[in-house]
């Protein structure tokens, strides 16, 4: 694949996105890309001033720009809903949903408000539910994408089907790696019902690599049931990962690039996808898994109590 840059993201004009996670990081550069080239953007964030702050940014930036945030808690599915519900009263349509929102590796389990463990609850269940509420206005929406934003835990992830919420061994990295994992096999799945039902969605992944946000400098390095490739991570950042901006490429190519494909996923081409150009990245075993994919669907609509379609 020839080199994609943030150059190549062809004119959103017109279109109307939600990036979850959107106040900083890999989420905030994606806002400020889309709205550079004219979407009209929702920065969904669960805190007000720093919801607020990234908007003032992009539009110091950007002149013109055309971004508002909205509160998002997705370790509250209440919060969810009313989000879903104030997005549908405001607009009537979605053309991008781009979950990225995302908290890895608290070192003690700790629970959504709904009770669920809170990498799970957060990083996949809150955005399962997310896309369920905004099915209908996906479905009215102008070539409809929705990027799932996984990542190289991902290989490391194991659906627990008998202990979903690791309720009897929590080993932070590895609950992490499940929740991305869910991330991508969600994606996968959401295309193959699409398909189906005939929602005319694309639902692709995408994977920073290793990028230097909040997220990695949060690592829990003293931590001995952090992986070693963690903990030393901080020393090694400046060699192993890339920017932030580097690291939203591959969102951005999956959520605009005309080149992108339904059930897709994208990272950078660098040694172990940690760095570099944009290209398909490599997807587990089971993430293909399509019946374990039905079984987490399934799983997932009862603890959301949510049906899609
Ligand atoms: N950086 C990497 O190397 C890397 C590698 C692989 C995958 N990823 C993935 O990339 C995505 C973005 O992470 P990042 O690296 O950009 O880290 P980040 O800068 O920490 O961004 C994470 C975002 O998620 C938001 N968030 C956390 N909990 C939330 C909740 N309950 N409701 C709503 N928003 C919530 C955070 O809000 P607050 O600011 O309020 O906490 C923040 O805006 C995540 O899905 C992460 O798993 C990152």
């Amino acid at each position: 694949m020839t080199e994609w840059t943030i150059r190549d993201i062809p004119s959103q004009a017109g279109r109307f996105a939600i990036v979850t996670g959107a106040n900083s990081g890999i989420g905030y550069e994606s806002a400020l890309a889309l709205a550079a080239v004219g979407a009209d953007v929702v920065l969904a964030a669960r805190s007000p001033a720093k919801g607020e702050a990234a908007v003032a940014r992009i539009k110091a930036l950007t002149p013109g720009a055309k971004v508002a945030f909205r509160r998002l808690d997705l370790a509250d599915l209440g919060s969810v809903r009313s989000f879903a519900a104030a997005i549908a009263d405001e607009h009537p349509a979605l053309d991008l949903l781009v979950n990225n929102a995302g908290v890895m590796t608290p070192q003690v389990r700790q629970l959504t408000r709904d009770g669920f463990e809170l990498q799970f609850g957060t990083n996949y269940l809150g955005h399962f539910a997310l896309t369920a509420h905004l099915l209908p206005l996906l479905r009215r929406g102008d070539r409809p994408r929705v990027v799932h934003v996984s990542s190289l835990a991902a290989r490391r992830g194991r659906i627990a089907f008998d202990d979903l919420q690791r309720t009897r061994r929590y080993r932070p990295f590895l609950v992490y790696g499940q929740s991305k994992l869910a991330n991508l096999m969600f994606a996968l799945e959401l295309q193959r019902r699409s398909d189906a039902g005939g929602w005319g969605l694309m639902s692709n992944a995408a994977h920073p690599g290793a990028s230097a946000t909040a997220l990695l400098a949060n690592v829990p390095t003293r931590d001995a049931r952090t992986p070693l490739s963690l903990r030393f991570a901080r020393w090694f950042t400046p060699f192993i990962s890339q920017s932030s901006a580097d690291g939203a490429l591959p969102t951005l190519f999956a959520a605009t690039a005309p080149d992108a494909c339904g059930g897709g996923y994208y990272g950078p081409d660098g040694f172990y996808e940690l760095k570099g150009k944009v290209a398909p990245a490599k997807i587990v075993a089971a993430a293909r898994d399509p019946t374990a994919a039905a079984r987490l669907w399934d799983v997932s609509q009862e603890l959301t109590r949510l049906q899609f379609g």
